[in-house]
């Protein structure tokens, strides 16, 4: 029940969020430095089109790096964050204006027209880049879903002209394609096949420019001359020839053998302004040019531009806080955060090239082993519709495969990092949503048989899709130097911290299970399997005085010896610790002295291993303090808050602000790791707001927001939540908060009754409405003496310990 002066107290926060320009306070060009890869360009949310500039250097896995790199062009599709290749994936088919050249001899390969910007000029805010070049020509894009435009102003009236690149992507992998222009309706169209920038596979794009612009957009701009050019020979590609009045190329499928070639079309106006208006499809060419006449029909720019900073300012708004009361930085840091995290899964729905079907499409599941911790259960309290349709297009993906994607990239299936991560969003959403699946239009027994052939089956490959679940069933641990009789293969390695998430794999089944009334035998069997992650603890091996670390194991039992702190952030010795087949660790992007704090769904059973709640905190300590911890990777995301499951919130307050402060700010480089398709931006919005999701589960560990108030606003469930926190005091703020600083909880009450725990809350009453009260002190003696509170639930949950009840 919501009490009257709680409406109120919502009324006023909401008033102020709604008054507010929350487009305004998004920095897009946080993490566009040395290693974010966030992307600053132009799109609405969830959108396919991702519209901006890209380096001539690499790493660019977004195309845009914030330095004074020359630019390539601009072009219309972009990851988020991710790793991958660093040349980047995405990027095909770029636009460049060219002026000041005769055009039979205007630079037109890809080395000789990158031009530097103007120091200062690229600017951005949700639905708008802009960026200008020394010699002074002007670039300016917005979007739709999957269409949008972009403009030039060049510093003179012209002849000025603009280069269509048919065959360089951010990869440089181009395989093929074709380009055809109709000068008389001044509309190019282009297809071309190019590699994902993880995985191994190809995918084939197709776009379509129109260049006559009506008059009525405020372009005068007259075709004056065209044609299309190539790579004179391709041992020396950078040698072109400008063919007059060329109306189309084409290169077969070949392989990689023509990815140097330089091809495109060259287009003069008679213009100062060149608008240009496009559309991307992955069917053909017309339905490219389809969705561009179909969403920008009219050219209108404040049109677009209007409609897509609209979608942003609506998604913003579901978090509303007194963005003049709190503090700058968390304020600028938290939409901006939100507007990342909303970036992607893109909404490919129409435009699946590969199976027929009724159900949504998303791209850049990449990867699900980086999104399962954040992004999916942000989505899951703000945004249950988009959050509904990713979920089902994970579903739809076992449909045609048989197994819930994992890392679907580019279209396509891309590598399999550790386990079949995507199982735990599906679980999460049974457990949150299953009894509204329907009226969300995800077909609940399909997501639960999804989990089930996920969990059971193997496919032949499981590098790209699954699960070694061969290995799994027959030993309860990932063996080493294991051949499969079955036949199955994939990337052997990583066997300790693939166990690991196939564990919290099961867990997500077992939670569906529960949730969805499925049998007991099946809630037993994924529970038992859930718990087979001990199977891979060695209590023997011992590292900086601390006992028990997970270990690969040799199919007899033996354990196989690793260093602990192999892959961490402090190895003395160089180890290939990602996806080498020379990785002989046992763990991917991390270290067995990391990977030996993963089991959100059973920690109780890991402070039993390492040695009771005193042995535990000060192992959480000693990992900080090495650092064992590397804070720009995922599986280091849980452990500032780890102290909860040693009774000791107090140490989360202080650790989360320390980490928060130490390697996040506002700066192009304040992100201490890649983006990784918005899961570090998911990750400071639940730090901020004082939450952390237990993974596929309904409880969320609760601590001291940085915020003195926040609401969120569910739109499934009608509600919006006011979170206020008493005593909310800004010398907390830091990295190393004053003594006395209130930033320890003393209180929390759920519309007016006091919780049982000052540790952890349930879902239902996050994103349930009402209103949430977390009262703080600054008595640090007290707090660690109050722990997680009295009463046998005060702890977060442990499967071991009868947590997550069926
Ligand atoms: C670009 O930036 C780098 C690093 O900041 C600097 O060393 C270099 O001189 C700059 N180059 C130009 C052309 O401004
Ligand atoms: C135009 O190009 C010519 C020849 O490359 C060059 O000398 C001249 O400086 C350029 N003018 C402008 C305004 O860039
Ligand atoms: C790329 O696409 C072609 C034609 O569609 C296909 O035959 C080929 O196997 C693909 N190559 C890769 C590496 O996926
Ligand atoms: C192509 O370029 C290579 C390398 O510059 C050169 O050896 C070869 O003669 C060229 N071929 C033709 C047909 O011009
Ligand atoms: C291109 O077409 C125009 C118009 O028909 C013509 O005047 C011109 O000579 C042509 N150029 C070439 C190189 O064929
Ligand atoms: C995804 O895009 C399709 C096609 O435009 C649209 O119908 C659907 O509502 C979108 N999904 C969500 C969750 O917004
Ligand atoms: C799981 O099942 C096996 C076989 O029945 C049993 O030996 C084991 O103790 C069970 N593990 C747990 C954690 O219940
Ligand atoms: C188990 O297998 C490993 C690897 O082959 C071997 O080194 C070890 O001695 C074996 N242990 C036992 C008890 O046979």
């Amino acid at each position: 029940m919501v009490s009257r002066t709680t409406l109120l107290c919502i009324a006023a926060v909401a008033a102020h969020a709604s008054a507010a320009d929350l487009n305004s306070l998004v920095n897009l060009f946080i993490g566009t430095g040395a290693s974010g890869n966030a992307f600053p360009g132009a799109a609405i949310p969830h959108a396919m089109a991702k519209v901006g500039i890209d380096v001539s250097t690499a790493p660019r896995q977004a195309g845009y790096i914030h330095d004074n790199s020359s630019i390539t062009g601009i072009s219309l599709m972009h990851d988020e964050g991710t790793g991958g290749n660093a040349n980047g994936g995405y990027g095909f088919f770029p636009l460049f204006p060219l002026t000041n050249c005769t055009f039979a001899a205007c630079p037109v390969g890809i080395g000789a027209r990158a031009a530097l910007r103007k120091a200062g000029a690229d600017a951005a805010q949700p639905g708008y880049f802009t960026t200008t070049f020394v010699n002074g020509i002007k670039l300016e894009t917005t979007s739709t879903r999957r269409a949008g435009l972009i403009r030039f102003t060049y510093p003179t009236a012209g002849p000025n002209h603009v280069v269509v690149d048919l065959t360089n992507d951010l990869g440089r992998s181009f395989e093929g394609g074709a380009l055809a222009l109709a000068a008389a309706a001044g509309r190019v169209r282009l297809g071309g096949t190019f590699l994902q920038s993880y995985g191994p596979s190809n995918y084939t794009v197709f776009a379509c420019y129109d260049f006559a612009a009506p008059p009525a957009a405020g372009a005068q701009q007259r075709l004056v001359a065209f044609g299309t050019y190539q790579s004179t020979n391709l041992s020396a590609p950078s040698s072109i020839t400008i063919r007059p009045n060329g109306t189309a190329l084409s290169f077969p499928w070949t392989g990689d053998s023509v990815s140097a070639e330089q091809a495109g079309a060259l287009l003069s106006f008679d213009a100062g302004v060149v608008l240009a208006r496009f559309g991307v499809s992955f069917h053909n060419a017309d339905q490219a040019c389809a969705n561009a006449e179909a969403e920008v029909p009219d050219w209108d720019w404040g049109r677009v531009q209007g409609a897509s900073a609209g979608a942003w300012e609506e998604v913003l708004a579901r978090v509303g806080v007194d963005t003049a009361a709190e503090d700058a930085t968390v304020v600028e840091l938290l939409y901006s955060s939100l507007y990342r995290a909303s970036l992607v899964p893109a909404n490919l729905t129409d435009e699946n090239p590969y199976w027929e079907s009724p159900y949504p499409f998303y791209d850049a599941f990449f990867c699900s082993w980086d999104t399962f911790r954040t992004v999916h259960p942000l989505l899951s309290i703000l945004d249950p519709r988009e959050w509904a349709g990713i979920v089902s297009a994970y579903v739809d993906g076992w449909r045609q495969t048989g197994f819930i994607p994992e890392c679907r990239a580019n279209t396509k299936a891309g590598y399999v990092q550790g386990g079949s991560d995507g199982m735990i969003p599906l679980g999460d959403f049974a457990v949150k949503y299953g009894a509204r699946a329907a009226a969300l239009g995800v077909p609940i027994d399909d997501l639960y048989q999804a989990l089930v052939d996920t969990a059971e089956n193997t496919p032949p490959d499981w590098y790209t899709v699954g699960r070694q679940n061969t290995a799994w069933k027959t030993f309860g641990y990932i063996p080493t130097d294991w051949v499969d009789p079955s036949g199955a293969t994939g990337l052997p390695t990583r066997e300790a911290s693939r166990a690991w998430e196939y564990a919290l794999g099961d867990f997500a089944v077992r939670q569906a299970a529960v949730a969805l009334g499925k049998s007991a035998a099946d809630v037993a069997k994924y529970a038992n399997r859930s718990m087979n992650f001990v199977n891979m603890w060695d209590a023997s091996v011992t590292s900086d005085g601390f006992a028990g670390f997970a270990q690969r194991r040799y199919p007899n039992g033996t354990f196989a010896f690793s260093p602990p702190n192999a892959c961490s952030p402090v190895d003395p010795v160089g180890h290939s610790c990602a996806r080498g087949t020379d990785n002989n660790v046992g763990f991917y992007e991390s270290s067995s002295w990391e990977y030996s704090f993963f089991a959100p769904h059973s920690m109780a059973t890991l402070v039993g291993l390492m040695g009771g709640p005193a042995t535990f905190i000060s192992r959480v300590d000693h990992y900080f303090a090495t650092p064992y911890f590397l804070a720009g990777n995922e599986p280091g995301f849980l452990m500032p808050w780890a102290y909860h499951y040693a009774n000791r919130p107090d140490l989360s307050a202080l650790r989360v602000r320390n980490v928060l402060y130490k390697n996040f700010n506002t700066g192009i480089n304040g992100l201490p790791g890649n983006d990784d398709s918005a899961a570090m931006a998911a990750l400071i919005t639940f730090h901020i707001m004082g939450l952390y999701p237990v993974a596929a589960s309904k409880q969320l560990l609760i601590g001291s927001p940085l915020l003195s108030a926040y609401t969120l606003r569910n739109e499934v469930f009608g509600t919006t939540t006011a979170f206020r926190v008493v005593g909310f005091d800004k010398a907390g703020l830091a990295a190393a908060p004053p003594a006395g600083a209130r930033v320890f909880v003393k209180r929390i009450t759920v519309n007016g009754a006091p919780s049982a725990s000052l540790c952890w809350i349930d879902f239902d009453d996050v994103a349930g409405g009402g209103e949430i009260e977390i009262e703080v002190y600054g008595d640090a003696a007290a707090a660690a003496a109050a722990g997680c509170g009295e009463g046998p639930n005060a702890l977060p949950d442990s499967l071991e310990t009868g947590g997550f009840p069926a």
